[in-house]
């Protein structure tokens, strides 16, 4: 555990002009200093950095973020590697804090990777031994060269093969890596034995884990490596790390059920391609893929369980979509995977699939369409209810206009009557506004609140109560008081950004901060913290002398208690 003041003392000492320098080359452009965004592909630079807020934003991607996220990221590091990293960059130890009786350890021992690599090696050499192996990887049509590509290799069928890649088999490394398993009365064995073995690595190669084939038939086909300290499924792509390259240089990625798919494709010139581990297609996969290219296509099996799986893509990328990137989804012949497609078909024909590959907004519509009766108004009615929970997740603006102009033709409405229908604001405002009870303050006036406290911190000082019990309808500035109260002493900019990192609060904050980058340094933000206030308590009065006067409705004064009347006439404010 490191301790938060730590964090915030690295944050206040690193400058994060310098920091990114080591990877990206910056332009001064006037307050900010500007780059081609390092995190997705474009011409002209729109990677902004503020060097007096420490914070990040590219007006591309929507990537953002402080000096350890931009590490974080760039490097693909862990949050607690980045620190490492940043605080070793200015010659500063990090300190460790001291662990509660009975709390487990979660620091990742180095050690931990060695086994996983020595494990990966000998599993490799066991292959070259096995001739039944290797014939089963030929007659799947995999070469050597892909093979040593993946690290692909061969358990033994004995049940304590890797009796010998440590010092003892009772090393707890073993078990903690989740190559062993112990049994009742402490009894260890080999969790992998008479399978093909698929090294699982990180974005910095290492071996974090490993699915295990079984050789031709039986039960379980895959056996995977136990999530551990070292492999989170959710987080992980198998294949990511060979893929990163081809990538890059094709703008695009190809997202599959299975690891043979992704060796057969790599096998096959495709080395774009990467696998979910068994699991769905979670928004962390999305925003992380979205970063690496401008086109992802989700390519899952023929069959039901691929269908209900690029439902779940679909349903997990709406909130992370960015206008002007592509994901489509490819849907192969009923008998096909992508890698029974490649070894059929060639590479030529499975390239011309995924160029005609169906754009999610033309999936969206077609799944909802097909899900109701479109020639009946209870139909109609039906599609504007199952469609509004998915429009209303997208926050790519572009996207969720054009897709609720589609959505409103589908049912035979305009577009306005669809945006009155679900809440939307005209003109494109952020869906997530259209919760705004009526008579509350209006969004904007809350959001510069908030642009104001990101800008400076300190400002919630003179924020008077009132306000900020006002401000309780926008869960953000309401969870934002409550920490800055909480925290002792001046906090920058940075320390708030960095502390709501992955937070729900965290989109909201980004917005804000784009619209910071553009205030520039010398920008008075007392004066218009002061004029914000002006405006909310402005329509406070408002709101609450509407709500007397409701209540009076011609009924004269009387029909209000003495305490209210007095109230009534302070609120009162001719013109
Ligand atoms: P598939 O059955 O489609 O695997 O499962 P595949 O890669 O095409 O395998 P082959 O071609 O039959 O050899 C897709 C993925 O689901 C997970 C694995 O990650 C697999 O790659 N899976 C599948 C398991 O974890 N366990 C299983 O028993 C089956
Ligand atoms: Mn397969």
């Amino acid at each position: 555990m490191i301790p938060k003041s730590f964090i915030q003392d690295l944050l206040n000492r690193l400058d994060i002009v310098d920091v990114i320098e080591r990877y990206v080359p910056l332009k001064k452009a006037g307050a900010n200093y500007a780059a081609c965004c390092p995190f997705h592909s474009e011409k002209s630079p729109s990677f902004t950095v503020s060097q007096s807020k420490q914070f990040y934003h590219c007006f591309g991607c929507g990537a953002h973020g402080t000096a350890i996220g931009f590490v974080m990221e760039h490097a693909g590091m862990g949050f607690v590697d980045a620190v490492e990293e940043l605080a070793r960059s200015i010659g500063v130890p990090v300190p460790r804090e001291a662990l509660a009786p009975g709390q487990v350890h979660q620091k990742i021992a180095p050690d931990l990777y060695e086994v996983m690599q020595a494990a990966t090696r000998y599993y490799r050499e066991q292959l070259k031994q096995s001739p039944r192996a290797i014939d089963y990887l030929k007659r799947r049509g995999l070469n050597g060269e892909i093979a040593a590509r993946f690290g692909i290799g061969y358990a033994p069928e004995a049940w304590q093969n890797l009796n010998g890649i440590t010092s003892s088999y009772q090393d707890s490394s073993l078990v903690e890596t989740g190559l062993v398993i112990e049994g009742e009365a402490g009894k260890r064995y080999d969790r992998f034995r008479d399978r093909i073995m698929f090294p699982i690595v990180n974005a910095r190669g290492q071996v974090i884990g490993f699915g295990g084939r079984i050789l031709d038939s039986g039960e379980p086909k895959y056996l995977n490596s136990p999530e551990t300290v070292l492999f989170e499924k959710g987080h992980e792509l198998y294949g990511l790390f060979q893929a990163q390259k081809a990538i890059r240089n094709n703008q695009q990625v190809v997202v599959v059920e299975g690891y043979m798919d992704v060796v057969a494709l790599a096998q096959h010139g495709v080395g774009y391609a990467v696998a979910t581990l068994g699991t769905a297609t979670t928004a962390y996969h999305v925003q992380k893929l979205l970063r690496l290219a401008d086109q992802v296509v989700f390519c899952f099996d023929g069959d039901a369980a691929g269908q209900r799986a690029a439902w779940r893509a679909l349903e997990n990328s709406l909130p992370h979509l960015v206008d002007g990137k592509r994901i489509s989804f490819l849907f192969l012949p009923k008998e096909h995977d992508p890698d029974s497609y490649i070894r059929e078909n060639g590479t030529e024909s499975f390239e011309q699939l995924l160029h005609e590959s169906l754009p999610l907004s033309g999936y969206l519509l077609r799944e909802l369409s097909a899900q109701v009766d479109l020639r009946t108004q209870e139909g109609r009615s039906n599609l504007l209810e199952h469609a509004k929970p998915l429009l209303m997740a997208i926050t790519a603006p572009t996207m969720a206009l054009l897709l609720r102009k589609e959505v409103a033709a589908l049912a035979g409405i305009t577009q306005l009557e669809l945006e009155a229908l679900y809440g939307v604001k005209a003109m494109g405002a952020a869906p997530r506004r259209a919760t705004q009870k009526a008579g509350r303050p209006a969004a904007s006036n809350l959001r510069v609140l908030l642009r104001c406290l990101l800008f400076k911190p300190d400002l919630i000082r003179e924020l008077p109560q009132e306000i900020a019990d006002e401000g309780a309808d926008s869960e953000a500035i309401e969870a934002l008081s409550a920490w800055l109260l909480a925290q002792d002493g001046e906090v920058s900019s940075a320390v708030l950004i960095q502390s709501f990192q992955g937070t729900a609060h965290e989109p909201l904050f980004a917005a804000e901060q784009a619209e910071i980058m553009q205030w520039g340094e010398t920008f008075d933000v007392d004066a218009e913290f002061q004029g914000v206030l002006a405006k909310l308590r402005e329509e406070t009065r408002k709101r609450k002398f509407e709500a007397l006067n409701a209540r009076i409705a011609g009924k004269e004064l009387k029909a209000l208690t003495e305490q209210e009347r007095l109230l009534y006439s302070q609120l009162y404010k001719p013109g």
